[in-house]
C-alpha cells in the first residue's frame, strides 16, 4: 500500500509515518516545512511541500502520488490561539477547508481517508461517555467547531473514510500537556493541576498503530479511540507521571474555575466510549499507565538523564532502560538532588 500522511512533522504525524515505515509500506510525508523537520533525523522517505489550504495544490499533491490512504494529522491545534478573533479564519481554513479538500482529492483518486478528531467536539456536560456514531455536538471552542466542521466535510462527501476522535494526545515529537508538566515539576516544587477535567490519555504511538491497523482494512465509520484503563482527571494523570519519573513535586488539584481564566472552554467531560473498536475487530490501545511508561522511557529529556547517570538501568531487577523499575527511578531522584 502506498501512504500519504498530513502534518507529518507534527507529534502524530511523526509516529504514523514511523509506523507504517516499519510496515514496509512506500509513505509520502506532508507539511508546510520545506522538508521533515524531526528532532531525531529525517526518515527513509517522500516528502511533499502542501499547505492544505491551498485546493489547487491538494488535489495536484494527490493526483500525483495516488495513495491508497491517506492519514490525515495536519491541523490547527493551538486551542487557546484559536480564540482569537485573528486566527480564526485560518483555524477553519486549516481544520475545516483544507481537510474537504483532502475529501475532495480522496474521492477523486478513489482512495481511503483517515481523519484524526477530538473530544472537544462534544459539549463535555454529564458523565455519560459518548459512543463513537454520537450525533449530539456542541463544541465549546472555536478548535472544536473547526474540527467538528472537518468531520462534516468528510462524511457528507465520502463513504471510505474513517474519523478517529483521541483525547490528550502526548508524542515525542511535539509539545504536549505530560511534557510540560514534568518540565513544571522538574522546575517547582509546586503545581496546580486541574481536576474536574475527565479523560483518557492518548500516546500517539499507540494511536498511529491503530490507525496503521485500520487503514489496512475497510470497517470504515466514526470511532473513539484513546488508550484504556478507565477515565482520569488531569491531575491523576500528572500524579502518576511524576510517580513514574520519580519527581516529589506536590500536585494541589483545582477545579477548572479556581485554576483561573483561559482563553478557550475545555469540555469537563471528556469520556468517550470506545467499545467499537473490539466490537470491529481492532486491538485496543494499551493501558495509560503503560502507555505513560513508555513514552517517559522514550522520551529524551528522560533518557539523558538515564544515560548521564545509571546507565542502561539497573543491576537489581537487569530491567532495561525502555521499562523504568523502581530501583533506576530512585537512583534518578537521588541524581536529581544532588545536581
Ligand atoms: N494533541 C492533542 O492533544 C490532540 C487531541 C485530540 C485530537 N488531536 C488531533 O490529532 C491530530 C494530530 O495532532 P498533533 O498534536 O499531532 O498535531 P501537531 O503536532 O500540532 O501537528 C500538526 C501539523 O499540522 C501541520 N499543519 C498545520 N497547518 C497546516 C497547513 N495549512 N497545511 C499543511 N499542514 C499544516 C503542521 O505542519 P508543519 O509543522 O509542517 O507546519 C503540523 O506539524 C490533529 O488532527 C488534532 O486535531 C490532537
Amino acid at each position: 500500500m502506498k501512504f500519504f500522511v498530513t502534518g507529518a512533522n507534527g507529534m502524530l504525524g511523526h509516529d504514523v509515518v514511523q509506523e507504517l515505515l516499519k510496515r514496509g509500506y512506500e509513505v509520502t510525508g506532508s507539511g508546510t516545512k520545506q522538508d521533515f523537520s524531526w528532532k531525531n533525523g529525517r526518515p527513509d522517505c517522500g516528502y511533499a511541500c502542501l499547505d492544505i489550504t491551498d485546493r489547487e495544490a491538494v488535489v495536484r499533491t494527490l493526483e500525483r502520488e495516488k495513495p491508497d490512504a491517506v492519514i490525515h494529522c495536519a491541523a490547527w491545534n493551538a486551542v487557546d490561539l484559536a480564540e482569537e478573533e485573528a486566527n480564526r479564519g485560518n483555524v477553519m481554513a486549516v481544520n475545516a477547508l483544507g481537510t474537504g479538500y483532502i475529501a475532495e482529492s480522496c474521492v477523486k483518486t478513489d482512495c481511503k481517508l483517515i481523519y484524526i478528531s477530538t473530544d472537544f467536539v462534544f459539549d463535555g456536560s454529564g458523565e455519560k461517555p459518548a459512543s463513537a456514531d454520537e450525533t449530539s455536538f456542541g463544541p465549546l471552542n472555536y478548535y472544536g467547531m473547526s474540527k467538528l466542521e472537518g468531520e462534516k466535510k468528510i462524511s457528507a462527501s465520502m463513504e471510505k473514510f474513517y474519523i478517529v476522535r483521541t483525547s490528550w494526545a502526548y508524542g515525542v515529537n511535539g509539545e504536549n500537556f505530560v511534557k510540560t508538566m514534568i518540565k513544571a515539576g522538574k522546575k517547582h516544587d509546586t503545581v496546580r493541576v486541574v481536576n474536574d477535567q475527565i479523560a483518557t490519555p492518548t500516546y500517539t504511538r499507540d494511536l498511529a498503530r491503530l490507525l496503521a491497523d485500520m487503514a489496512e482494512s475497510d470497517k470504515y465509520g466514526f470511532y473513539n479511540a484513546t488508550n484504556e484503563g478507565g477515565f482520569v482527571s488531569k491531575y491523576e494523570l500528572i500524579l502518576e507521571a511524576y510517580r513514574q519519573f520519580g519527581l516529589d513535586t506536590k500536585v494541589i488539584p483545582v477545579t477548572t474555575e479556581e485554576y483561573g481564566p483561559i482563553l478557550a472552554m475545555r469540555p469537563k467531560n471528556g469520556r468517550m466510549c470506545k467499545e467499537k473498536i473490539k466490537k470491529q475487530g481492532f486491538l485496543p490501545l494499551p493501558d495509560w499507565r503503560d502507555a505513560l511508561n513508555r513514552y517517559l522511557a522514550e522520551e529524551t529529556f528522560l533518557s539523558n538523564e538515564v544515560k548521564n547517570g545509571t546507565d542502561q538501568c539497573c543491576e537489581k531487577c537487569r530491567r532495561y532502560r525502555g521499562s523504568l523499575c523502581d530501583h533506576s527511578r530512585r537512583s534518578q531522584r537521588q541524581q536529581r538532588e544532588l545536581l
